[in-house]
This record gives C-alpha cells, structure tokens and sequence, in this order.
C-alpha cells in the first residue's frame, strides 16, 4: 500500500487486482429497473459527456451521470428507498417480487393493507426523503431522524416528500441517530429501512444497494459501446459505491475499470478499512465536519464492504475545498454540459480532475490520452442556500 499526499487531498494506492464477479448483478439491476421503469413518475436521468473537461484535461471521455433530477428528489436515494420498501410491501401481500409492478399496490384492497404500515429511518438528508417518498407513493408512513447540525432546508425536504415527521437529534452523530431509528422501529412496530447494515440487519440494506443499480444499468446502456477505464465513486457508508462498482465488475468482467473511492478527509472510515490487515471495518469516531453531507458517516456498510475491500485499487480521502471547486466548474460548463450538483455529487469531479492535472497521479493510477472516465453526480442542489453559497463564490 502506498499513500500520494498533495495540497488537498490523499490517494491510497491498495496495488489490489479487482476480482472478477459480484452478488450485485445484472440480474439483481435488471429486476430493480423493472420495477422502476413501472413508477410513473420514472425516467432515465442524463449521461452528460463533458467534452471540453475531457480535452482540457488530457482524456478520451469524462462521463457524468447527473441524479440531480431522480424522480423531483434532486437525489439518486429514491432509487434504493423505493427498491426496498417495495421488496418489504411484496412480502407483506404475498406479491412476487420478480414479477410484481406499482400497479399491482393500487388496487382497493392492497392500498387498505399497505395504510396502516409504518417505516422509519436515519439520513443525512436524501436517503431519508427517498423512503418518505416511497412511503407516500405505497400509501404507506415513514418517521425520519436527522443528525446534529442538519440544515433545517434538508428537514423540511423530508417533510415534503411526504414523511409523517422528520426530527434533528440534538447530541446526535449519524451513527447515534442510526442506533435512535433502530430503537425507535424497535419500540414501535416500524419497519426499519436503513441504508447501512449490521450484523442480523442485512436484507433490507442488501435490497437498497440493489435499488441503486438502476443507475448502472442506465448507465451501461446509455454508454453503448463505450467501456470506461477509470470509475470514481464516491461513498459515505459505501453502499451506493459498492452496489455500482459491484455491478460494472460483472458487466464490465474482460475489461474491469479501475475503482476508486472517495469520501472526506474528515469521514474515511472505507479509507481507513482498507488500510486495515485483516480487511476488517474501521469506524471514525467524533463528530466530522463536512459540507459533503451525505459522506458524513462513520461506519462502513457491512454487506457491501467485501464487495469493495476486494475490488477497489484506490482510496481518495479529501478537503470541502475539492468539491467546492467542481461544483463552480460543473455550475459554470457551457450548456449541455453545464450540472446543478451538490456538495456529496461533485467530489469525484473535483478529484478526477485533480488527478488529471497532475502526471504523477495520472501514471500510479495507469490513466492515459486514451482513458475513460466515468463519474456520478450523485445530487443536485439539494441544500439551496448551501449550493448558491458555494456556486457564487
Ligand atoms: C448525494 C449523496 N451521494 C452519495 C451518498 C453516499 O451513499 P452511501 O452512504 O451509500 O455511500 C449519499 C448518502 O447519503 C448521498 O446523499
């Protein structure tokens, strides 16, 4: 192992070969996406090529894929709220969840005994507003918990997506208010759908991770012929990044791209775990400061890690000021190009590009005129105030 220190960031060279093959699978993507593809409010969100960056910075492609517009959520969250509150709902009315669509919940009597079905979860923002929404569109409740020092702007987002409550825990770091929902659920009678796991609480967490692969295969059929070289992806439990990076190593098998995770300095708890010897979890302890939100966790995801720790060649840990800098520059790109994205979606951006700029980044992680690079942008402006802070300068 081997750590690349520059102004603002550090890159951790793991020298790992990624091994072929993972649970997260074309066939756990194809089933979520059919199950999107039934929502009416689906649609595909962009592969924006940002063709100028490419050239600037000396490669073949940079694509981006832009989740600033996930079903009005302004997130890619929805994805896997949506995935397992409707792989939860299908056992309750004995429904096949390989073959059951939204339409299949409308009906009078399945609308009745979805009514009095009540969910809760802990967020950092947008995975609480996905279940609160999926909650809603099932006819369903959900309760939702925020961290200490949430924006309020993110709260009340979670209201409006349609949760019977949405509460900031005083005192609370996001792994506390993950332990709060779990005793809450517990208490209560609630289902529990929460976008990490432990032992005992994996389902759930497993059927999340393969909500997400919606954007995978979105993004492989949008690609076409095009394969890329180089993926970074950025984590906060690492369960998006780890489904994504599972599902382009079964996908992308003859031709495996090279992984690379990015979190905040101040949150690298999959940084951290890889550079443990035993391949075990490290947790951060405190409570880290970030604009990265959605990044600011502090333990990894159980049922994803093996998935990472096994395939990813490189870890990226990083100032506020590098995801600062990307959200100027997507903000600020001609037309087409141009993307709304947030603190938590910029970062691999701003890294990919720091990497770019710098020939001796570029020759560890093997990157050429020739590469292809492939990107994320996991929000939008999903903190107004936060984002116009940050785009004006
Ligand atoms: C916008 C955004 N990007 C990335 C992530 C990271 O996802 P995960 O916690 O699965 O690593 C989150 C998590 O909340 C998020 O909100």
């Amino acid at each position: 192992m081997k750590e690349i220190r520059t102004k603002n960031m550090i890159l951790l060279s793991t020298g790992r070969e990624a091994c072929p093959g993972s649970p997260f699978d074309r066939e756990a993507a194809a089933n979520a996406l059919r199950f999107h593809e039934s929502l009416p409010m689906y649609g595909r969100t962009r592969l924006v090529s940002l063709k100028s960056a490419a050239e600037e910075l000396g490669v073949k492609a940079i694509f981006l894929k832009d989740e600033s517009t996930r079903f009005g959520l302004k997130a890619f969250k929805g994805l896997g709220g949506s995935y397992a509150v409707f792989r939860v709902l299908c056992g309750r009315l004995g429904l096949d969840p390989h073959k059951a669509v939204y339409s299949d919940f409308l009906t009078e009597e399945n609308r009745q005994k979805c009514a009095d079905y009540v969910f809760a979860t802990a967020t950092d923002g947008n995975h609480g507003k996905g279940v609160a929404w999926a909650a809603k569109l099932f006819g369903c409740k959900a309760y939702v918990f925020l961290p200490d020092g949430s924006a309020e702007a993110r709260r009340k987002a979670i209201e409006d997506a349609g949760a019977q409550e949405a509460v900031i825990c005083s005192g609370l770091n996001y792994d506390k208010t993950v332990q709060h929902a779990r005793r809450m659920a517990e208490e209560n009678g609630w289902t529990l759908v929460q976008d990490t796991s432990w032992e005992g609480y994996e389902q759930i967490p497993q059927w999340i991770v393969e909500g997400y692969l919606t954007m995978g295969a979105e993004i492989c059929e949008q690609l076409g012929k095009m394969s890329p070289t180089h993926v970074f992806l950025q984590a906060g439990v690492g369960a998006m990044a780890g489904g994504i990076l599972g599902y382009l190593a079964d996908v992308c098998a003859d031709r495996e791209p090279v992984f690379t995770i990015v979190e905040p300095t101040e949150a690298a708890c999959l940084y951290e775990s890889a550079k443990t010897e035993d391949g075990s979890i490290r947790s951060i302890e405190g409570d880290p400061v970030t604009i990265m939100a959605g990044l600011n966790c502090g333990t990894p995801c159980s049922v994803i890690w093996p998935t990472i720790r096994d395939r990813a060649g490189f870890y990226c840990k990083c100032a506020d000021e590098v995801t600062e800098n990307a959200m100027q520059m997507l903000a600020r790109f001609p037309e087409e190009e141009c993307v709304t994205s947030g603190e938590s979606g910029a970062v691999t951006f701003g890294v990919a590009a720091e990497i770019l700029r710098d020939a001796r980044l570029r020759e560890e992680m093997g990157i050429d005129r020739e590469s292809v690079i492939l990107l994320i942008s996991t929000e939008g402006d999903t903190d107004p105030a936060g984002y116009r802070r940050v785009v004006n300068g």
